[in-house]
């Protein structure tokens, strides 16, 4: 469950009017009337998932792990940062033998990092499961060349077993490419855009390949959906994150940074930030998603959010329960002058970093907002992506922005495609 707190500066933001809104918001998204409502198809995916289903993507996981020592997920956008972010949070922060690697390309066009991640592959075994709705996204499609080229040079006509396809049902290049070449095939639904998949085999299958419960995942997605659902507006917690943050970018405040203090979630933050970013900015609109990572940026950011302009808020995004911990021991001669904190741990530091950091942004003119997970497990990850996903949705409704599509991202799309001379962008 995520627990919201605000800094007192913040006043109550449900006045009758922003009450109204909110419910009408709340309103046409359940009854699916508001702009872009093609794709709310992840509004209630959570509890409308069917079991076959997820003992396909199992099942399918479990022979990954038995053909492969790396698995490489080719996909960019949405269809990368959902299981980079879910991945990161669970996974721990050292390589761990016997246990598959996930590794990922087509995030950008890094000449150097595919020859070195081709020259890594060599005397492992692979899969490659590439990911694109669109299935005509040029840096996927590019990593996808360079990397099925190198399946069919190791492994001849059994690159085919080791190449998992997950793209639109029925669009694209690369659901074509698939049909062609005999690839297994996940979809990825019509009414879910890129940063709304998590919860589909564009997440799912990474995820579970890496040996996570997407049961649990889907779960903590699940009880997310019915809670938000069913709370009124003024115990809703997703809403009234979006209702503050608004309150905020009205008055000015139109830089929310997200700060943490347990470096796993950065990728959730980098998935947020996509999430919002794009969902929200949009015909001169929109907050501007950014993000630090407590207390490493304290030493480089925090003077900026102390002290510089004050056109930003900040939220923190907490974890109460560390999976694993150290305590500060003493020791006889404490030359290092730690003594004093002996028996504290290192997450119950953090919990007081947090403290001094916020009592000092918040006297340099920073508002505040604290989301807090119990821990890092798949449970606490799924509903909170979920909170996030369902939050952006009112916040962006708020603004009379449409979530779901990302028309300056087709452009850039478009405009690379012109400038190659892709046949038919000349
Ligand atoms: O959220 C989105 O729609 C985008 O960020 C896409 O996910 C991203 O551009 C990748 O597109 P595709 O999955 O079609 O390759």
């Amino acid at each position: 469950m995520i627990n919201l707190t605000y800094s007192e500066a913040i006043e109550s933001v449900m006045d009758a009017n922003m009450k109204t809104r909110l419910q009408k918001i709340q309103d046409d998204l359940y009854t699916k009337q508001g702009a872009g409502s093609d794709f709310l198809g992840w509004l209630d995916w959570p509890s409308s998932v069917s079991d076959d289903f997820i003992t396909k993507i199992e099942e399918t996981a479990k022979r990954i792990r038995k053909q492969a020592d790396v698995l490489v997920v080719i996909g960019i956008g949405g269809s990368y940062l959902g299981a980079k972010a879910v991945l990161s949070s669970l996974e721990p922060y050292f390589p761990q033998e016997d246990k598959l690697e996930v590794l990922f390309a087509g995030h950008q066009v890094s000449g150097e990092y595919l020859k070195q991640l081709l020259a890594y592959l060599d005397g492992k075994d692979v899969v490659v499961n590439i990911i694109s709705k669109s299935g005509k996204t040029t840096e996927p499609a590019i990593a996808f060349r360079f990397l099925s080229d190198y399946m069919e040079q190791r492994y001849g006509a059994g690159a085919a077993e080791r190449i998992i396809v997950t793209t639109d049902a029925e669009k694209g290049a690369l659901r074509q490419l698939a049909e062609t070449k005999g690839y297994e095939r996940f979809v990825v639904p019509d009414d879910v855009g890129g940063r709304y998949s998590v919860f589909t085999a564009v997440g799912l299958l990474p995820i579970a390949a890496a040996g996570h419960s997407i049961r649990q995942l889907l779960e903590g997605a699940k009880q997310a959906e019915a809670v938000y659902k069913d709370a009124g507006i003024e115990s809703n917690t997703a809403i009234q994150y979006a209702a503050i943050r608004h309150q905020l970018y009205v008055q000015g405040y139109t830089t929310e940074v997200s700060a943490i203090f347990e470096p796993k979630l950065s990728f959730v933050q980098e998935w947020w930030k996509q999430l919002f970013g794009e969902s929200e900015g949009k015909e001169g609109k929109g907050t501007f998603p950014a993000s630090v990572v407590f207390t490493t940026d304290l030493h480089s950011m925090g003077q900026y959010i102390q002290d510089g302009k004050r056109n930003l808020f900040e939220t923190f995004l907490l974890v109460n329960e560390a999976n694993e911990d150290l305590e500060i021991f003493e020791t006889p001669e404490d030359g290092d002058e730690l003594n004093y904190i002996a028996g504290l741990s290192l997450q119950e530091f953090n919990h007081i970093a947090h403290k001094g950091t916020a009592n000092a942004h918040l006297s340099g003119g920073v508002p505040q907002l604290s989301l807090t997970i119990e821990r890092l497990d798949e449970h606490e990850i799924g509903h909170l992506l979920y909170f996030y996903m369902l939050s952006c949705a009112y916040s962006a409704y708020l603004l009379g922005i449409n979530p779901f599509d990302q028309p300056g991202v087709e452009e850039y799309k478009n405009n690379i495609f012109k400038l190659l001379k892709k046949p038919g962008f000349e």
